[in-house]
């Protein structure tokens, strides 16, 4: 089985990125320990991080055709404006969970409302990178008991 990990705008910058709110861990750091937790349930994990929304929406096609069972979202910034994501969301059928490094709740108002969330079958906030690995470990666990 296959999972999707898709990282929205300005998360390749992680690491030096406002270390104080998103951690000093870069994404590479996160997606390699992603990949090997993925490896050692026995699936393969595809990694796409863009600044630009159609390359994700592009990517969220790919995998709605190609047997991609389940997807790791943190839509950054796009979370809160981007209707074209949830729409290509809502094309996939796996299940999709929404990550977010910080808080998004006790953060500006503008950042308590996602899109993302509207199509997501579950969210995580706040709990930094850890955020990652509980996504993995609950799409793994759904298709165990699917
Ligand atoms: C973020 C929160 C968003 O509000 C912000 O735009 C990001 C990262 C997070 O992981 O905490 O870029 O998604």
């Amino acid at each position: 089985p296959r999972v999707l990990v898709l990282n929205g705008p300005n998360l390749n910058l992680l690491g030096t990125r406002q270390p104080e709110i998103y951690g000093k861990e870069t994404l590479d750091d996160i997606i390699n320990r992603l990949r090997t937790q993925a490896l050692m349930a026995g699936w393969e994990l595809v990694a796409l991080q863009s600044n630009y929304e159609g390359e994700l929406i592009d990517a969220i096609h790919k995998a709605r055709l190609d047997g991609t069972l389940g997807i790791v979202i943190n839509p950054a910034a796009y979370s809160h404006t981007s209707v074209a994501l949830l729409d290509a969301l809502n094309t996939f059928d796996g299940k999709v969970i929404e990550v977010h490094l910080s808080n998004i709740h006790k953060r500006e108002a503008f950042r308590h409302h996602s899109y993302i969330s509207l199509r997501a079958d579950g969210v995580i906030a706040g709990l930094g990178s850890q955020g990652y690995q509980a996504a993995l470990d609950a799409i793994v666990a759904t298709m165990k008991n699917a």
